[in-house]
């Protein structure tokens, strides 16, 4: 298992790219599900969760063909062939997102079964609501061996008003609706970028939706859908996190490629903790001496302040002057990273979801075990503002949604490495003599 060894103390200075969003390709790989024409995607991340959606569709009959050289974010996605409805449980337990082909599969084959993800290290997560959103569409679903089996010869339209907000189930149940029967009309429905990157995807296809980034959204389900080609938006948690980490470390950066409307209120919070920030179209410029003041932060859905960038402000919280207040409002067990910060030093005490953050502390490089992806990220950041080396544990969670990180991080200047196994292993050792 990889580890980061990162020796803390020096300033970002230079200009990070900001790749694809791994949270809106994941959707738009999914949707080629509902079309036998090819659905070519540009600007997809190089990163582990891509690599198991891509694994899960070519299990079930997709053909998958990656850009090459100066193409090599591309992915085409063409299924013509029959489509074995299936997500294993194998894949579906390393990515819950992989329950995103549940909506598709019913659409287009009339049957699907995938595999129920369980909990995960930031909470139960469970899909209840998207299958009652399916229900609404006439699916009839059944549950046996740890498995969701839904079957529905056409899916008609209905009315869905979602019981609280969530992502992946307004994706699932637009990516359903598309190809139903009638008009779908869906209260409450999450506002996120994603969202409205999946519904120009689909719309491209010659899908009819309307009101996608605003919380009621109409659908009037077509007979079948086209092959498109769609570029996907940036990640605004991976410009996020460098902002964050260019803040934390007083440095100058300059972070291109991004969607600065996208990260409102990430922005906001930076400014009133005293970072400094121009904002272009499509770049944010990030000045820092290294002062920042304590800021409180709520996450909510957006436009709100996202729970994904909760644990690197919490990072940000602890090199701060004064009392941060940080409520986490989506997920019910995120605050993992806030423990190991302690152990670098941090002043944070936890109550319920509340993790009040006392600054500034001086972080010391420790051993440290990252729990999530963006527990690890926060770890980094905490670990470049630390004295001495800090080494982080299971950065296979990071590999998961931020593309080549480190080498990002050191381009503009972090003293980072990445190390694998580093004895080998027994069977591979000559056999003695
Ligand atoms: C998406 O997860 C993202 N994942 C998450 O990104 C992100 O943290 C989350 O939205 C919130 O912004 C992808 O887009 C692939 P939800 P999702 O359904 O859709 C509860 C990252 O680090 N809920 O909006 O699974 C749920 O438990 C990640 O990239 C139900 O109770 O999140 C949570 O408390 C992690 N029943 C709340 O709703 C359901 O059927 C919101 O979750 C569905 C959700």
């Amino acid at each position: 298992m990889d580890k980061f060894v990162i020796r803390g103390g020096n300033p970002l200075v230079g200009t990070v790219r900001i790749s694809g969003a791994k949270n809106a390709a994941l959707p738009a790989m999914a949707a080629a599900l509902l079309t036998e024409e090819p659905v070519v995607l540009e600007n997809i991340p190089e990163v582990r969760d891509i690599q198991t959606m891509r694994r899960l569709l070519v299990e079930m009959g997709a053909e998958v063909e990656l850009g090459y050289g100066r193409a090599h974010h591309r992915t085409t996605i063409h299924c013509s062939g029959p489509i074995r409805p299936e997500a294993p449980y194998e894949l579906v337990k390393t990515m819950r997102a992989s329950t995103l082909v549940l909506g598709p599969l019913v659409a287009r084959t009339g049957h699907a079964r995938v595999s129920l993800p369980g909990g995960c290290a930031i909470g139960a997560r469970p899909i209840d609501l998207h299958i009652k959103g399916l229900e609404h569409l006439g699916a009839r679903i059944t549950q046996e061996h740890g498995y969701i089996e839904a079957r529905a010869e056409r899916l008609r339209g209905g009315h869905i008003v979602w019981d609280r907000i969530t992502v992946t189930g307004t994706e699932e149940l637009m990516m359903a609706a598309v190809l139903a029967d009638g008009e779908t009309v869906m209260e409450n429905c999450a506002r996120e970028p994603e969202v409205g990157d999946l519904a120009t995807l689909l719309t491209n296809m010659g899908a009819r939706i309307h009101g996608a980034g605003t919380a009621t959204i109409r659908i009037q389900g077509v007979p079948r859908l086209a092959g498109t080609r769609h570029r996907i938006i940036p990640d605004r948690i991976s410009a996020g996190t460098f902002v964050v980490a260019g803040a934390m470390t007083g440095g100058d950066l300059i972070v291109t490629n991004c969607e600065p409307r996208h990260l409102g209120a990430l922005l906001q919070k930076l400014t009133e903790a005293g970072a400094n920030l121009q904002v272009a179209d499509d770049a944010i410029h990030l000045t820092g001496d290294g002062r920042l003041r304590a800021a409180d932060v709520n996450t909510e859905e957006y436009p709100g302040f996202p729970t994904d960038m909760q644990a690197q402000f919490m990072a940000l919280a602890t090199q701060a002057e004064g009392t941060s207040v940080i409520t986490e409002n989506i997920f019910e067990n995120r605050f993992m990273h806030a423990l190991e910060m302690v152990r670098m030093g941090a002043n944070i005490k936890i109550e319920g979801r509340r993790a009040v953050v006392r600054g500034k502390t001086p972080l010391s490089g420790a051993a440290v075990l990252a729990s999530d992806l963006r527990a690890s990220a926060s770890l980094i950041l905490a670990a470049l503002v630390a004295d001495g080396e800090t080494i982080i544990d299971r950065v296979y969670h990071i590999d998961r949604g931020y593309e080549r990180i480190e080498e990002k991080l050191r381009g503009v200047g972090a003293q980072m490495k990445r190390i694998g196994e580093m004895l080998p292993k027994r069977a591979a050792l000559a056999p003695a003599q």
